[in-house]
């Protein structure tokens, strides 16, 4: 059985966030005076690997994404990770990279697809941006990574005033390494002055790109992503929802760390899914619950009449 919403979009998607945590403090997500989950809210490894079994059996879904927090650092990933490693899935983590260089062998041994997030080559603005001194390590983590062969994507957040004057920089260091670096729209999920004052759109940042390269439109992959190659061999690509939502095209879910469907980032409602799992497992109320809920999920970004999410990015993860 496959699963659709009320829109007849196929959820095939499941990103599911480890933890509430990060070794980060990037502006653009965190929020303050923010609770973390205490322990015993979050999932546990058994729990997680339960709902993902429900997903990839009862609705088809084929591609699952751990993400933060900075999932590195949940405790357990590696058996979750070992555990899953005969999945039929495709399976992909989004990280800061602080942790990937100790991650490396895992990650390339099973298979998992990686995206790093990278949003400046200058110690100082990473800084600015994270609060944090370890960009050495970040590259460093990348670095090891390609070497085990780990498949990798470079994130890059274009933020006004930080990090547009290092547009070329960061597209030649991916490129040098095979790279493809996917320039992500700001999302306003942080105090909107702060939204208004960094945000750069696609068109803005392309604008920049096409006065050194010719940009040509290659295939795309499916994604949320549009690919772009340059002259010089460089594959770019835009991930642009806000200035081109691709909510049509959406066929994603996500739960958050302490159990909560969401089926839209800027929805204000989520469905607690633990309610199936504890004290006892009822599997079968669990997969009629969310045979059910999944038809609310928003039609798209432009629609709802508040474009302010419920949630924070950190307890999503992107
Ligand atoms: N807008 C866009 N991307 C964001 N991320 C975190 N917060 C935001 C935001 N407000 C990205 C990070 C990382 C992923 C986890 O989500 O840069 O790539």
């Amino acid at each position: 059985m496959n699963l659709f919403d009320g829109y007849g979009r196929k959820v095939s998607y499941l990103r599911i966030s480890l933890t509430d945590r990060c070794n980060l403090q990037c502006f653009y997500c965190r929020k303050d005076n923010l609770i973390f989950y205490k322990k015993e809210e979050i999932l546990t490894i058994e729990e997680i690997k339960f709902l993902i079994s429900v997903f990839r059996d009862n609705f088809g879904i084929s591609k699952v994404r751990f993400t933060g927090g900075e999932p590195l650092l949940r405790r357990g990933i590696e058996i979750l990770i070992k555990g899953l490693s005969n999945s039929n899935l495709s399976l992909n983590i989004t990280t800061n990279g602080i942790l990937l260089k100790e991650f490396a062998h895992l990650l390339s041994e099973n298979n998992i697809g990686v995206n790093v997030s990278l949003d400046t080559l200058v110690p100082e603005k990473f800084k600015k941006i994270s609060g944090s001194s370890d960009l050495k390590r970040v590259i460093e983590g990348i670095d090891t990574a390609l070497q085990v062969g780990v498949k990798l994507k470079i994130n890059t957040v274009p933020l006004r005033g930080i990090n547009d004057d290092e547009i070329f920089d960061l597209i030649d260091f991916a490129s040098s390494r095979g790279v493809v670096i996917r320039f992500i729209e700001f999302m306003p999920f942080v105090n909107e002055l702060i939204w208004k004052k960094y945000y750069v759109p696609e068109d803005e940042l392309k604008s920049i790109i096409v006065q050194k390269y010719r940009l040509y439109e290659i295939d795309q992959d499916g994604s949320t992503a549009r690919y772009y190659e340059l002259e010089n061999g460089a594959k770019i690509g835009f991930i642009s929802t806000v200035s081109k939502p691709f909510c049509h095209s959406c066929s994603r879910v996500r739960i958050t760390s302490d159990g909560n469907l969401v089926l839209c980032m800027f929805d204000k409602f989520s469905y607690p899914l633990k309610q199936f799992l504890r004290p006892k497992i009822r599997e079968n109320q669990l997969i009629e619950y969310i045979s059910t809920v999944v038809k609310l999920k928003p039609k798209g970004y432009v629609e709802l009449k508040e474009r302010k999410s419920g949630f924070a990015m950190i307890k999503l993860g992107g």
